[in-house]
């Protein structure tokens, strides 16, 4: 069997600490919980596709002065090491990266709250979560199960919300990374304790210009009008998607076959309207109110 038929859809997952990690992500993570970044160092955590690629382009930018030719040095994960990834056949793994850069670094993961190497804690490092909303992000992930070839077959919609909603260890079918619902909260019952600075998408959506400047000052920088505006537009869906170094074509098959879905798919608040029937939503609100009734995050499903 070659590497490109063996690569497809062959995705074990495995439990490590009570989540489902793709296997090569799981049988790194003795090494990735022991990794030590410098005080310096930015960790921007996220569920995967609450809109990860967007905050990372956004805060490079604003640590270059927003020169669109700096950040187009490399394509994102390059130049933003993807902290437990091991996937090594297009880029190194993050650890491999992380090594050859000088701090301060920018760091993202896909880790929940309690699998983050302590070192980020004890060295007080500042961290960005961004949360998007249930449906919009199951549905988005349902359609990165279809074109990343790494992960596991979504099957159908009906049977990939299940599998969303049942993200627990214990509760197979799951998906990578874990349960939404867990991974939103941890992050957000930490965020006062370990000043993390919570942002939603879909205030990233409504306002941008808002949002730019709200991560500027929690990364203490202090940016002229000008080159915030130019942040914003360089930031914007149509102008990401258009961007080799931010549109993942970087990456195709054997890992992302971009013409099942494309990276940059649609960008929006409440798509979930178009994928949900009327018996799925209520079902899948009945079961949020009861994983969500001890939290009040304020999630928005639709602007
Ligand atoms: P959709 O699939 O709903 O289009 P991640 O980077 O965490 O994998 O998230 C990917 C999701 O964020 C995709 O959502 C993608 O289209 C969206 N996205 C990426 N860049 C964006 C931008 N500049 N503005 C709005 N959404 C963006």
């Amino acid at each position: 069997m070659s590497e490109n038929q063996e690569l497809k859809r062959h995705c074990l997952l495995v439990p490590v600490e009570g989540v489902l990690l793709k296997e090569h992500v799981a049988n790194n993570y003795k090494a990735v919980s022991a990794f030590c970044p410098d005080p310096s160092d930015l960790l921007i955590a996220t569920y995967p596709k609450a809109g990860t690629t967007w905050i990372l382009e956004i805060v490079d930018l604003l640590l270059h002065n927003g020169d669109s030719e700096t950040c187009k040095r490399a394509p994102i994960p390059v130049r933003i090491p993807f902290l437990e990834n091991t996937t090594r056949l297009a880029i190194p793994s993050g650890l491999d990266l992380l090594k050859a850069m000088d701090p301060p670094r920018v760091i993202k993961t896909h880790l929940p709250f309690h699998l983050i190497p302590k070192g980020f804690w004890e060295n007080k490092c500042k961290v960005i979560y961004v949360a998007r909303n249930a449906k919009d992000n199951m549905v988005s992930y349902f359609y990165f199960h279809k074109m990343n070839l790494t992960h596991p077959e979504p099957g159908p919609l009906g049977v990939f919300i299940q599998k969303f909603m049942n993200g627990q260890v214990n509760a197979v079918p799951a998906v990578p990374w874990g349960s939404w619902y867990d991974h939103v909260k941890g992050y957000w019952e930490e965020r006062e304790k370990r000043n993390i600075l919570y942002l939603f998408y879909e205030d990233m959506k409504e306002n941008p210009r808002r949002e730019v400047e709200r991560i500027m000052r929690y990364l203490d920088l202090s940016l002229s009008d000008d080159v915030i505006s130019r942040i914003v537009e360089l930031t914007s869906f149509k102008i990401m998607k258009e961007n080799p170094m931010t549109n993942y074509t970087f990456l195709s098959k054997p890992l992302f076959d971009h013409s099942l879905s494309p990276f940059m798919r649609k960008g929006e608040v409440g798509d979930w309207k178009n994928h949900f029937t009327p018996e799925q939503a209520a079902e899948f609100d009945e079961d949020y109110e009861k994983k969500m009734k001890h939290v009040n995050i304020p999630f928005r499903t639709q602007l």
